[in-house]
């Protein structure tokens, strides 16, 4: 069978890259792809990005499933245009992906189900948000509506700062930037948030519409610098599992956030389809909170939990696509999976493009190696040399080892990161800090 994979990025390679292990595939093809998979002789890059386009491509190709990574197409209906044309696709509906392209869409309907979440009110009115912001105090969370490409959240400590981030997102002038965000970042709309405390884990399920499977648990960094300091990034590293989700943690994310949103989608007539990403605050008590929801995989968590996957993702997807993941167990490996992202010069705010990346590993297709570096923004050097590879994009690679213990895997990554060169390369240094007691 034939395999497409739309997006370009460690999550689309990591995706690929597990696809492809299955004796039912014998193609995968991954739109646009990037350099990782180019290098792939089991991976084909297609150089579409238009969903008609490629919604053709995949008729004529007879491709048997297409399996959606970024957010992006996903909002502007991707699914919706191959279902239309009987392909069979796995993620989301635009309306359900709405779960992530807005967040006054998803905070009214959290509070509709009544699923744990800050306490938050909307806003298009500059001066009433103002006086909100003014009642509340500081710290507060300042969120613009629509897909911001994690731009569009300020986490304000001062008054000062939240006020900034209000004139910033709903003054349509972009002449008025003082936080240096890329303007358009949101559309007129805010939604303004209680601050809450706590640890951060990413919370990744598979749903046809009606059932659910788990994916093991995992934790990212989304801070540029070691100790969480510096700007927020993509990610700048993740590891599976994590520890701080429990066992209990798990079974209440599970019955107050997972169940009650499928459900809660479901009586809405917008069942959720693909998987369903939540972003959890696990506070100091134990309550467990959601802070966003993606409608999308994580990146770089997919490559981490990738790794760890021991069962046939294809057959999975094929029974996540007929309504039938109740019939799925999905399998782990026990091992720690931990990822290290490297990420180009100037990353996040100006990444440099261009920048020749040596000594990478040769490609190991056994799937059964225990370091594996995903591609991310790579591209292989146009006319040059032979497998010659370079950087074209923020977050370049992400060097993916696994092993009995997050100590030993973040040992193994580092260690294969290190042979690793590109001019202005940058990765953190203490990926999975919070999961190796001192
Ligand atoms: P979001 O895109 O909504 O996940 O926000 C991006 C990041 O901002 C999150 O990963 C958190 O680190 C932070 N954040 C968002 N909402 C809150 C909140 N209510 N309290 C504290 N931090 C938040
Ligand atoms: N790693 C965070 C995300 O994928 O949204």
């Amino acid at each position: 069978m034939k395999v497409l994979v739309v997006g370009g990025g460690g999550r689309e390679h990591a995706l690929a890259w597990k696809l492809a292990q299955s004796p039912k595939v014998q193609a995968v093809y991954v739109a646009p792809g990037n350099g990782g998979t180019a290098l792939d002789a089991r991976l084909e890059n297609i150089a579409i990005t238009d969903v008609q386009t490629l919604r053709e491509w995949a008729l004529a190709e007879k491709i048997a499933l297409t399996v959606v990574g970024p957010e992006q197409p996903l909002a502007v209906g991707i699914v919706d245009e191959f279902r239309l044309h009987g392909l069979r696709v796995f993620g989301p509906t635009k309306a359900a992906a709405q779960l992530e392209s807005s967040k006054a869409f998803s905070k009214a309907f959290m509070q509709r189900h009544g699923i744990p979440t800050a306490e938050y009110e909307t806003f298009t009115d500059a001066i009433a948000a103002h006086a909100y912001v003014d009642e509340k105090g500081a710290p507060i969370v300042i969120k613009a509506d629509g897909l911001a490409a994690g731009k569009g959240v300020v986490v304000a400590m001062s008054l000062h700062e939240a006020h900034e981030a209000i004139e910033f997102m709903l003054a349509p002038d972009p002449s008025f930037n003082p936080l240096g965000v890329t303007h358009n970042a949101g559309g007129a709309r805010v939604v303004i948030e209680e601050f809450l405390q706590g640890e951060e884990a990413s919370f990744i399920v598979m749903c046809d519409g009606k059932n659910v499977a788990a994916m093991a648990t995992s934790q990212d960094h989304k801070r540029l610098l070691d100790g969480d300091q510096g700007p927020n990034t993509g990610g700048m590293g993740a590891y599976s599992p994590a520890p701080v989700v429990t066992p209990t943690v798990h079974a209440r994310a599970m019955r107050e956030i997972i169940l009650p949103t499928i459900k809660g989608m479901e009586k809405d007539g917008i069942p959720f389809t693909g998987f369903l990403y939540a972003g959890l605050m696990i506070t100091p008590d134990g309550k467990v909170k959601t802070l966003e929801f993606n409608c999308r995989m994580g990146d770089p968590e997919t490559q981490p939990i990738m790794m760890r996957l021991k069962s046939d993702l294809f057959e999975v997807m094929m029974a996540a696509t007929s309504g039938k993941l109740d019939e799925v167990e999905l399998e782990w490996d026990r091992r720690v999976a931990l990822g290290v992202v490297m990420a180009a010069h100037g990353y996040p705010l100006q990444p440099r493009k261009g920048d020749v990346i040596t000594g990478l590993p040769s490609v190991n297709t056994s799937g059964a190696e225990d370091t594996v570096v995903f591609h991310a923004g790579t591209a292989t050097a146009a006319g040059g040399a032979k497998g010659g590879v370079m950087t074209s994009g923020g977050r370049v690679l992400c060097v993916t080892a696994m092993a009995s213990s997050v100590k030993e895997a973040q040992h193994q990554a580092y260690e294969a990161a290190k042979t690793i060169h590109f001019d202005g390369a940058q990765y953190r240094k203490d990926i999975g800090f919070r999961a190796i007691k001192p």
